[in-house]
């Protein structure tokens, strides 16, 4: 039978405390936390749940993890046992880093827009470059990275996501602007905003992709920024080959990922078709390749784009997560070597 002395109790003084919004303690979905908090200082009750849920996403990732490596392993095992009773082809060979392929190309990938994003898409960024090098790793020909504008915002989520990147072969990360390493004339910006269509990726040249995640907020960002420091800009020539019923601005991954294509098979159509995910492919129009068409279409946010991007971080986390398991295996077996 509950009696006054109750109120010593932790839950009691908790109601106590309730007297005073401010102070209430009280429960996101298992966090304790009260609006007092210094941490939430100046935020709205909604930029506080927001916090919360990220705080929340990231105290539930090694569970996440643990999830989907289990079912990766289950998966593979699954593929082997058909492959060895007839019924599917081998597993692919697994790529070890030690046997990458590099040519003279470079590419920067330009990430000195840090500011200009949230915590999320910082993230996001971060699973994107993951993205390249796992792609790197496993192309015919790689495509030397510079890492350029790595600054700490960018490096904390590296240093806690995957630690392994001070590893990662023929990469540099380079905290200054790529101008300071590279010849000016060399360069070209690649921007969907470009007027000039690239034909070809030039050997001698260095193309850099902007660093970011921005859903378009920022249109034109990069191309401007390459025009006032007098650097050459180009566009894929995706409206060459496909009318994409989406706009045409493709994330970091994907435009690294057309370029390791367009070297490996010298054919744009091979690229984009073996790269551009196909959502975004769905209701386009494939061209064989002679008409020129714009069909870039205005920037408008359409619907899939939030869904497709969340997709984008999920496929990148898998492929981080994949990524950290062939490492530790390599790296076992060349410590038994
Ligand atoms: C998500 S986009 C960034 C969009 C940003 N608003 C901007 O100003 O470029 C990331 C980068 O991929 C490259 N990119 C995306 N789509 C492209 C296209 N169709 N042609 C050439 N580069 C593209 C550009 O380098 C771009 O900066």
């Amino acid at each position: 039978m509950a009696t006054e002395t109750d109120l010593t109790t932790p839950q009691a003084a908790d109601t106590n405390a309730s007297q005073d919004p401010s102070t209430q303690l009280r429960n996101y979905k298992g966090i304790q936390y009260s609006y007092d908090e210094p941490r939430f200082k100046g935020l709205s009750k909604n930029a506080i749940k927001r916090l919360l849920k990220d705080q929340l996403w990231d105290q539930t990732r090694p569970q996440r993890l643990q999830v989907k490596r289990e079912k990766h392993k289950k998966r593979i095992s699954e593929k082997r046992k058909q492959y060895e009773q007839g019924n599917a082809p081998p597993l692919p060979k697994r790529v070890k880093t030690a046997d990458m392929v590099f040519g003279n190309r470079k590419a920067i990938i330009d990430c000195s827009f840090s500011d200009l994003m949230t915590k999320k898409e910082i993230d996001s960024m971060q699973a994107q470059l993951v993205r390249c090098y796992s792609a790197n790793r496993s192309a015919k020909e790689a495509i030397h990275l510079n890492i350029s504008g790595f600054d700490d915002a960018l490096k904390t989520v590296f240093d806690k996501r995957t630690p392994s990147y001070t590893n990662w072969r023929n990469v540099d990360w380079d905290p200054e602007p790529y101008e300071k390493s590279f010849d000016k004339e060399k360069l070209v910006y690649l921007s969907a905003d470009s007027d000039v269509v690239a034909k070809e990726l030039e050997e001698d040249k260095v193309y850099i992709i902007g660093g970011i995640v921005d859903k378009n907020r920022y249109k034109g960002l990069c191309q401007d920024k390459a025009v006032a420091a007098g650097i050459a800009t180009a566009q894929l020539p995706i409206g060459e080959y496909i009318k994409l019923a989406s706009r045409k601005v493709l994330t970091v991954n994907q435009v690294y990922e057309i370029m390791l294509k367009w070297v490996e098979h010298r054919d744009w159509k091979k690229a984009f078709m073996e790269v551009i995910p196909l959502r975004k492919l769905k209701d386009s129009e494939i061209f064989d390749g002679d008409e020129s068409q714009d069909q870039a279409k205005d920037g408008q946010e359409d619907e899939d784009d939030d869904e497709a991007l969340q997709q984008e971080d999920e496929a990148a986390r898998q492929e981080e997560e994949i990524q950290a398991a062939q490492e530790q295996q390599e790296e076992s077996q060349i410590a038994q070597e």
